[in-house]
């Protein structure tokens, strides 16, 4: 089969790869009909996430068919419709216990990272009972592949982490899939101010349509000034990191109101500063995420009862064989105008 394969910082091939094969009586092997690119892809691509190695085929979002199982697997059955989620959980652990699949022991974020992942022709999925989802007949499976990740991270790590309320004053750091995934969830919350940062004004201009209020671009304006500006010299209660540089972390560092909360989503491959001259005082909470994606069928009932519509997210399409141009295009995303591709195999 033909996947997309990692060979270090910067380099990424198109190549011939074996067919994997069940290795557990837990696994199924899905044929890939739909997946993407995650901003997490292009971390790695920059040699920013030290797990992932020489050879492997990544990606951690799609939905498939069910080709295969193993003799475990109970779920599911050839034929079977699947969405794919980007945590694999054994269901029994400690953490998977604990709702914590993103730890699960045997699992966690493995897909496109510790082992081979979906943007390939075929990929293998271990527990297959715990990290799929069926598929009902007639949906919207292009939609869907938003839920294998930036629905939960974006929900999970930024709007549950955050713990938006009714009325809050929410800032989120990033306009990408993710950010726009944490602007679209925090909604459920009724906040009364939604202000975007990034430096996209093509992706500031998309957030308005996805319910943002403010609109900050920080290349053009004194971010910090702004913020305040715009919240009556408090600062916000909620400040989402949607970035993943230290910049953006500090940002929210600087805009959080007493009280308030930094919800770190962004994947950080370098240190950033913690403010504590400031925010000794500030009575805030910091948190981090890995997604769980524990709340994936609750996100699924809202995507199938048109609550949330993250086709909207969705702005170009290509072959899967035509991954190459799709990178190209999402890693020039301001210019091409670009945010969720998908690749159909
Ligand atoms: N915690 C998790 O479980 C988890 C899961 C998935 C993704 N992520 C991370 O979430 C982050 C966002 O993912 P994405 O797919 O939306 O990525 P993306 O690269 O598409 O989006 C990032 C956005 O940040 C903007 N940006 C860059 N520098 C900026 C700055 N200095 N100030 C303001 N905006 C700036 C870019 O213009 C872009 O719109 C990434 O770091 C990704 O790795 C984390
Ligand atoms: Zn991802
Ligand atoms: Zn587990």
């Amino acid at each position: 089969m033909k996947a997309l394969v990692y060979h270090g910082p910067g380099k990424k091939l198109w190549e011939e790869k074996p067919k994997p094969v069940l290795t557990a009586p837990t696994d199924a092997v899905v044929k890939i009909s739909k997946t993407t690119i995650c901003g997490t892809d292009l971390h790695i691509m920059k040699g920013d996430v030290a797990t992932v190695t020489d050879g492997r085929i990544l990606g951690h979002e799609g939905v498939g068919i069910i080709e295969e199982t193993g003799d475990a697997v109970s779920n599911f059955k050839k034929g079977d419709h699947v969405l794919i989620s980007c945590i694999t959980s054994c269901g029994k652990c400690e953490y998977c216990k604990r709702g914590m699949y993103s730890h699960c022991e045997k699992g966690g974020w493995i897909l496109g990272n510790i082992i081979d992942g979906t943007q390939a022709e075929y990929v293998r999925i271990p527990y297959a009972d715990n990290s799929l989802y069926p598929i009902p007949a007639g949906s919207d499976e292009e939609a869907l592949v938003m839920l294998s990740d930036i629905l939960p991270t974006g929900f999970e790590c930024g709007v549950l982490n955050g713990q938006v309320k009714p009325g809050d004053t929410v800032a989120i750091a990033g306009a990408g899939p993710v950010g726009l995934a944490a602007l679209l969830t925090a909604q459920f919350y009724t906040p009364a101010m939604l202000i975007m940062i990034d430096m996209d004004d093509n992706r500031l201009k998309v957030s308005r349509t996805f319910g943002a209020s403010q609109f900050v671009n920080p290349q053009k304006e004194d971010a910090v000034r702004k913020i305040f500006e715009l919240t009556g010299n408090k600062g916000v209660d909620v400040a989402i990191e949607a970035v993943g540089v230290p910049s953006t972390f500090e940002l929210c560092q600087s805009i959080v109101a007493p009280g308030g909360h930094i919800a770190n989503i962004g994947v950080h491959g370098k240190k950033a500063d913690l403010h504590l001259e400031r925010l000794w005082s500030h009575n805030i909470t910091i948190t981090t995420r890995l997604v769980d994606t524990v709340t994936t069928p609750m996100l699924f009932k809202s995507v199938q009862s048109n609550k949330l519509a993250p086709e909207k997210l969705i702005t170009h399409h290509f072959r899967l064989d035509d991954i190459l141009h799709a990178y190209d295009v999402f890693g020039n995303a301001a210019k091409e105008q670009a945010l969720k591709v998908i690749l159909e195999n």
